[in-house]
């Protein structure tokens, strides 16, 4: 799978998909991570990428132009293709989303900055995305978030047993998406905090039953609304 992200700051990039899994997906050609600079298609000699909204206000917008540029550049001949806005006005990015993402031959994530994008940028993606209802100062760590998370579902990332029984995992045996059972390691004891006796035991049916449990009691505490 090929992911291009369109951004002003490329150097953004460089360090979060160098390390650990990502850097290793890469390697191993499971994934192309590309970037493609808007600054490039920029007006005149200060490729200017921005200007001011029309009907005043404060801040600046990205250039229709400008992005129109970008997205071609960034397009290619292929069926299973999105281009992807980034914007705090989208949908609501979820595990639901990366699945479908990690589906597709090319992803192409456009970055935005100032006061966002000239709204006629709309007619030439598929979708637009928020990773949460917050508003960050620009779209890279949104772009870092989507790919390293749909970067982890492509086959042979992660180990397929790691992902079956996961946070928000379809393949959880769960009617609704659920989050993780709590796991624990070595030591045993401490400073007084005991590992589940039921975890010591060997019995691996009654400890598949006690993790059901504690992921459906955990996820009732703290997301109640996944059930709903
Ligand atoms: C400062 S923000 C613009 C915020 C915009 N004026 C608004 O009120 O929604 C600049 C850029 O950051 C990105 N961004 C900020 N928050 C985001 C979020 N929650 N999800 C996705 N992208 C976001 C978008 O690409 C946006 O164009």
């Amino acid at each position: 799978m090929k992911i291009s992200i369109l951004t002003l700051f490329p150097e953004m990039f460089y360090g979060p998909f160098d390390h650990s899994i990502v850097k290793i997906a890469k390697e191993k050609k499971l994934i192309e991570i590309n970037f493609i600079n808007i600054r490039n298609f920029g007006i005149g000699r200060h490729k200017v990428v921005d200007d001011t909204p029309y009907g005043g206000g404060a801040g600046m917008v990205m250039r229709i132009d400008v992005l129109e540029k970008a997205i071609k550049k960034a397009s290619k001949k292929v069926t299973k293709q999105k281009i992807i806005l980034l914007d705090a006005r989208g949908r609501r990015f979820d595990q639901k989303k990366a699945i479908e993402l990690s589906k597709l031959d090319h992803l192409v994530l456009i970055a935005g900055h100032y006061e966002g994008f000239d709204e006629r940028v709309t007619s030439y993606v598929d979708d637009i995305i928020s990773i949460g209802d917050y508003v960050l100062t620009g779209g890279e760590i949104p772009a870092m978030v989507i790919a390293d998370t749909v970067a982890r579902l492509i086959p042979d990332v992660i180990k397929e047993a790691s992902r079956k029984l996961e946070s928000f995992s379809p393949d959880s045996n769960f009617s609704s998406a659920v989050l993780e059972y709590p796991q624990y390691t070595k030591p045993r004891i401490y400073k007084g905090l005991k590992v589940p006796e039921i975890l010591l035991s060997g019995d691996h049916k009654k400890i598949d039953e006690w993790r059901k449990e504690q992921a459906i009691k955990h996820t009732k505490k703290t997301r109640p609304d996944l059930f709903c």
